[in-house]
């Protein structure tokens, strides 16, 4: 995974300059969808623009952040094809991806440092799903999100 959306509100705005910053440093490709100040914005509308760059091809995966990591994961997962897990450490970062194939890592840029952000984004990005019965499981989520909309 390469290149990397990243987005976020007023709450997550911080954090995400400085994972910018990082993955720079590191030789990804890092695809800034805002926003670009603290100034209070709703966070839906960021992550719809994160979940939209990987669902288009425009991203391989993405990083998204709000205050606390709910409400942005809440609504990126809202789209068919978006898993988006809201991490808080090591273990569930790599989780989310040995076991659920996220493609979204949801962070709160007012509860996670520096240094826990880097640790869960090198998981996140280094990180292959496992497949096999978890690969049957991640298939149902998307049957089963097709059927609550009928
Ligand atoms: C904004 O104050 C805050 O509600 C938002 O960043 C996020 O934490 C929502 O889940």
């Amino acid at each position: 995974m390469k290149k990397v959306a990243l987005s976020s509100d007023h709450g997550g705005y911080q954090l995400k300059q400085e994972l910018i910053e990082y993955l720079k440093s590191k030789n990804y490709e890092p695809v800034d969808l805002g926003t670009d100040s603290i100034e209070s914005v709703d966070y839906p509308e960021y992550a719809a623009m994160a979940a939209k760059a990987v669902l288009n091809g425009e991203a391989d995966c993405a990083i998204t952040l709000c205050g606390s990591g709910i409400g942005i994961s809440i609504t990126a997962n809202k789209f068919k094809g978006i898993r988006a897990a809201a991490c808080f450490d090591a273990y569930t970062a790599k989780m989310c991806r040995l076991h659920n194939d996220a493609n979204v890592l949801a962070l709160g840029g007012r509860i996670t440092t520096i240094d826990r952000a880097v640790d869960m984004v090198d998981i996140f990005l280094e990180t292959e799903f496992e497949g096999g019965r978890h690969k049957r499981r991640v298939d149902k989520i998307d049957k089963i999100a097709a059927e609550s909309w009928k």
